[in-house]
């Protein structure tokens, strides 16, 4: 099981909306996907036409040595993928994490115990750096960046850099990004298109070739409860997150699209 996280302190670049779609176009190549929410928005949820969960247990539980991973899965057989739903209490999680030692090392053990039944695990994390994000940046096999074209987006990406460091510092680990993508991409405005030139430049081995455009399918596929693939499969943004599997695919798993 390859563990995708994705990941930026900053809000609103276009976490979930990647996490939910990718996951939907690699699940249409028959690989065997496990979504993970944990944020505590769980926005990924709702896009899933779920409910936030208010249950007994939840993911919570999970990060606080309560309960299994396995317990909280549900099957989503109209997209081909299964769902760890995000609840709002991840907000008291990380207050609570405190309580247990070395916190931030339990998701990782508990998706360890997952590892043969999924291809991929690809995990939304929430636009903070708490215990959560940590977690989730602890457990990746490889770090997906989203970012728009903006100034302040590099500037993101320079204390995500920080942050990595400093998580590989603390635990000795080799982490680091391993894909940058460009979304809500505006081909009209010239200053994005400088911007992802640079990027381009600057970060050639981290930055995709696929890029994501600003498409209002996109936005509110979410209130349909679906992925943008199983609404209109050939709307730009539905291609763009095949492309995205695509190039994964030949990345991280270098072999081509099957
Ligand atoms: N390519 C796109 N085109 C148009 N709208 C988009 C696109 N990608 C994301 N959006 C919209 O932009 C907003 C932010 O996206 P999203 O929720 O995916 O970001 P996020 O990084 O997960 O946010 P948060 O940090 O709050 O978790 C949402 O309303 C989403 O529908
Ligand atoms: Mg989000």
């Amino acid at each position: 099981m390859i563990i995708l996280v994705v990941a930026n302190q900053k809000g609103g670049v276009g976490k979930t909306t990647t996490t939910l779609n990718l996951a939907a176009s690699l699940a249409a190549t028959g690989r065997r996907i496990l979504l993970l929410d944990i944020d505590s928005q769980a926005n990924l949820t709702t896009g899933l036409g779920s409910k936030k969960t208010f249950e007994e247990t939840t993911i919570t539980d999970v990060l606080l040595e309560d309960a299994s991973l396995k317990s909280l899965i549900q099957k989503k057989p109209e997209f081909n993928f299964d769902v760890i739903p995000g609840s709002p209490d991840l907000i008291s999680a990380e207050l609570e994490m405190a309580r247990v030692s070395d916190p931030t090392s339990i998701l990782k053990g508990k998706l360890n115990q997952l590892a043969h039944e999924y291809d991929y695990c690809l995990i939304d994390s929430p636009p903070s750096l708490g215990m959560l994000s940590v977690s989730a940046l602890r457990a990746a096999d490889k770090i997906i960046i989203p970012l728009q074209c903006e100034h302040f987006s590099v500037e993101g990406l320079a204390s995500m850099q920080r942050t990595i460091s400093e998580i590989n510092e603390a635990t000795s680990s080799t982490l680091k990004i391993d894909g940058i993508l460009r979304t809500m991409f505006d081909q009209e405005k010239e200053r994005a298109r400088q911007i992802s030139e640079k990027l381009e430049q600057a970060l050639k081995e981290q930055v995709f070739s696929t890029i994501i455009p600003r498409c209002d399918l996109l936005a509110e596929a979410p209130s349909e409860g679906k992925p943008i693939m199983h609404i209109d499969p050939e709307a730009k943004g539905t291609l763009a997150y095949f492309a995205l599997a695509g190039e994964i695919i030949m990345r991280f798993e270098n072999k081509d699209v099957a």
